[in-house]
């Protein structure tokens, strides 16, 4: 007999819990309108500037303009431009962050590339050599390539292939690299060259440099459309669960780590204005993509090229911005 109230008390609990989470995620209708309204709001704005120190990023037509919402339950909102595929950039770094952390646990993405703003751009090479060497966080260029290294494997390809598996099960689909912006990237990217050079004088990086940084810049040029980049995020927002193919990507244990370190640095040296603003974990690619993290509850993913000062995207993080704020999503609380 106490046996069966103990269970009718816990299945009263468990269903309580369910119907709290599934009041706290908005309807699939608001989640539309709010979308729109983002989209016609900011679809018009001429702020920012294609980047141009990736010579075919400054080619992509700068009036794309896309906004797709990815709930936990596999819902899929979209509005805009959200088929066209664009160099995911940065955002790739969230992944394989995730993949050295499933594969080797959080504390080596704590030990060897540390989690601390910088406060400087994302390609600051000055930012290394005021620490004490490691590369400050696994966002900024010099982190993201440490990050790289740490990935067990044998040759480039092994790493290669590593990180192309794991970024088609985050999107639950299959993913191509974008080979101009590729070769672009690659004849370029002195800079980043000199940056793992560094990281290794000082026993910061953790395989060949320049193999690393090219495998680095083979990531950065992976195509996502929006909408897989959405889903990427959707399965973050799942407890890493892709939402919609239902495979598990990586152990729930990583995704707070995942996203506390998306809080602090997703927009380098805007980290603390966005945090401002939206106050959701966030990251951001100079394709023009972001992606924003609402825990336990959705993903929201902005693509347009023209970037502001700190290369994040103007359209995408005005349309997230608003997205949070007309729906009170915040982690840090709101009046809703
Ligand atoms: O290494 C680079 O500079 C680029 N592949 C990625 C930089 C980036 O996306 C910065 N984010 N906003």
């Amino acid at each position: 007999m106490k046996f069966q109230i103990k269970s009718i008390a816990a299945a009263i609990a468990f269903a309580a819990c369910s119907m709290v989470h599934a009041e706290e995620l908005p309807s699939v209708e608001v989640l539309e309108k709010v979308a729109k309204e983002a989209y016609a709001k900011y679809k018009d704005d001429q702020g920012g500037k294609n980047a141009d120190y990736i010579p075919a990023l400054a080619k992509v037509p700068s009036e794309l303009f896309g906004v797709v919402i990815v709930t936990k339950n596999g819902d899929v909102i979209k509005v805009g431009d959200v088929d066209t595929p664009f160099s995911i950039q940065s955002c790739s770094k969230v992944f394989t962050m995730a993949l050295v952390m499933q594969e080797s646990g959080d504390e080596v993405i704590y030990d060897k590339v540390n989690v601390e703003p910088t406060g400087e751009a994302f390609n600051s090479i000055q930012a290394i050599e005021e620490g004490d060497g490691r590369a400050d966080n696994p966002f900024v260029n010099a982190g993201a390539i440490a990050t790289v290294s740490l990935i067990k494997a044998d040759t480039a390809e092994q790493r290669w292939d590593k990180i192309i598996k794991i970024y088609e099960k985050f999107a639950g689909s299959q993913l191509e690299v974008l080979e101009d912006i590729y070769t672009s990237e690659a004849e370029t990217n002195f800079r980043n060259r000199g940056i793992a050079a560094v990281l290794y004088n000082s026993n910061n990086l953790f395989a060949e440099p320049l193999m690393t940084t090219d495998v680095y810049t083979k990531q950065c040029s992976v195509g996502v459309n929006a909408e897989q980049l959405a889903v990427m995020g959707g399965t973050l927002a799942n407890d890493g669960v892709n939402p919609v193919t239902k495979e598990k990507v990586i152990d729930a244990e990583h995704v707070p780590k995942v996203l506390s370190v998306m809080m602090m640095n997703g927009f380098y040296d805007g980290s603390g204005r966005w945090a401002w603003n939206a106050g959701v974990p966030a990251k951001t690619g100079v394709g023009g993509g972001i992606i924003a993290v609402v825990p336990n509850q959705m993903a929201i993913v902005g693509f347009s090229p023209p970037l502001d000062e700190q290369g994040n995207s103007v359209r995408a993080q005005k349309a997230i911005e608003y997205i949070v704020n007309a729906l009170g999503l915040s982690v840090f609380g709101s009046g809703k």
